[in-house]
């Protein structure tokens, strides 16, 4: 059993899919771990770390893979060095892009998409959305206090007293959570809005005030995957409403809003940015997903009259020691669901709820349901 960790091609991707505590583990499952020169540089960990933990640190480290450990999806250059049948797990971004899937498909690779990971007890410590997510969220608050001319908490000092900013955050889910609580922390007034109830009461245990449009839709807007919908024009407008009436008293606003394989919603507008007082910040963590913002640029900080939009794209990347570690681990739990420990040996369990809802490619073909070609789905 051959495992790769593999050095990211995209320049902008600076996380790594293996730590040496994960080689370690993979070594003691049976492996044999090879590494691609330089994959760790990026997250702080040099080669000769990876070769300490028992891995092999070679250029052609992904030829005869069984399994090729990535954060990213393989482009036609990558793919072309891989043996047919090798598993190939990463973040595989499938929507909208069908012909990076069949290219993989193509390739004879069997491609697993982590971020389709189930949302089941089981699943929890594979779950690379929230892992990553947790992350974006804390960074989001660094980021914008970067920007911000002012301070954070309230100090009442002997030349006078700064008050403390007022934080706005939109979407509260894994990131929205430890934006709320990254804020709180550092002393900031914190208010939420979301489309599911069941966050009201989870921003509040975080010391916050949740603000919503409380009517008959919203007591529906969570899917049974724990997700939002995507909410009808007559609620949206009654949302919109509710935040330009907020959102012009607010300093620092985040927003984190996400519909799966959808369009990130617009939840703030040209307007409500132009309400905004000089100085505000606002920073857009669905920048890559279209933006929850009018006026986000991908991977630029934005001035619009004074008022700055943070649209760094791989916010999580931003933090790539800390992202790699908890990624190489969701990856390890995952791997370790494939491998037959007495054995040794990789044993995919292809029935397995969990296999079944991430594989995307195998033998030949895209076998997914959400992404198959409809004659074969
Ligand atoms: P996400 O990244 O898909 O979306 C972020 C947030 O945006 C969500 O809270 C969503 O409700 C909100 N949103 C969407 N449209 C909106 C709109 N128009 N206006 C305002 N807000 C809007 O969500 P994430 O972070 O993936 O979490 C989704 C849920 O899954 C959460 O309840 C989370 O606690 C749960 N979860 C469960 C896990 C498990 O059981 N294993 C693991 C991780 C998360």
């Amino acid at each position: 059993m051959r495992i790769a960790v593999a050095r990211e091609t995209d320049p902008a991707e600076d996380r790594v899919a293996a730590t040496p505590d994960t080689v370690k583990k993979l070594k003691s499952l049976g492996a044999d771990v090879a590494v691609e020169p330089g994959a760790g540089t990026k997250s702080g960990i040099p080669d000769g770390e990876f070769t300490a933990a028992g891995a092999m640190v070679a250029a052609d480290a992904v030829a005869n893979a069984d399994v090729v450990l990535k954060v990213r999806r393989p482009n036609a250059i990558e793919l072309a060095k891989y043996k047919k049948g090798t598993i190939v797990i990463a973040i595989m971004d499938p929507y909208g892009n069908e012909t990076a899937l069949k290219a993989m498909a193509d390739a004879g690779v069997s491609a697993f998409a982590m971020e389709l990971m189930p949302r089941i007890t089981r699943a929890q410590s594979m779950d690379v959305l929230s892992s990553q997510a947790n992350l974006a969220g804390y960074r989001a608050v660094i980021d914008a206090s970067a920007e911000y001319g002012r301070a954070l908490p309230m100090m009442m000092t002997a030349a006078g007293t700064v008050p403390a900013a007022k934080v706005f955050v939109m979407g509260v889910g894994v990131a929205g959570l430890q934006a709320i609580a990254t804020a709180r922390r550092l002393g900031a007034v914190v208010t939420a809005i979301d489309v599911r109830p069941a966050v009201k009461e989870q921003v509040q245990s975080l010391g916050a005030k949740f603000i919503a449009v409380e009517d008959d839709e919203f007591k529906q807007a969570e899917t049974a995957g724990g997700y939002a919908k995507e909410m009808s024009k007559e609620y949206q407008a009654k949302q919109a409403a509710l935040v330009a009436d907020h959102i012009k008293k607010q300093d620092i606003v985040i927003t984190t809003a996400l519909i799966p394989g959808r369009p990130a919603p617009r939840l703030v507008s040209k307007d409500m940015v132009a309400s905004m007082r000089p100085g505000s910040v606002i920073v857009d963590l669905a920048v890559e997903r279209g933006g929850n913002v009018e006026g986000a640029k991908p991977g630029e900080v934005a001035a619009v009259n004074g008022v700055k939009i943070v649209g760094h794209l791989n916010v999580a990347g931003r933090l790539a020691a800390s992202a790699s570690a908890l990624y190489a681990k969701n990856l390890l739990t995952f791997l370790d669901l494939m491998i037959d420990k007495p054995a040794k040996s990789l044993a995919v369990p292809w029935d397995d709820e969990i296999v079944k809802a991430t594989v995307l490619t195998r033998d030949g073909a895209v076998v997914h349901p959400s992404f198959a070609p409809k004659s074969a789905a």
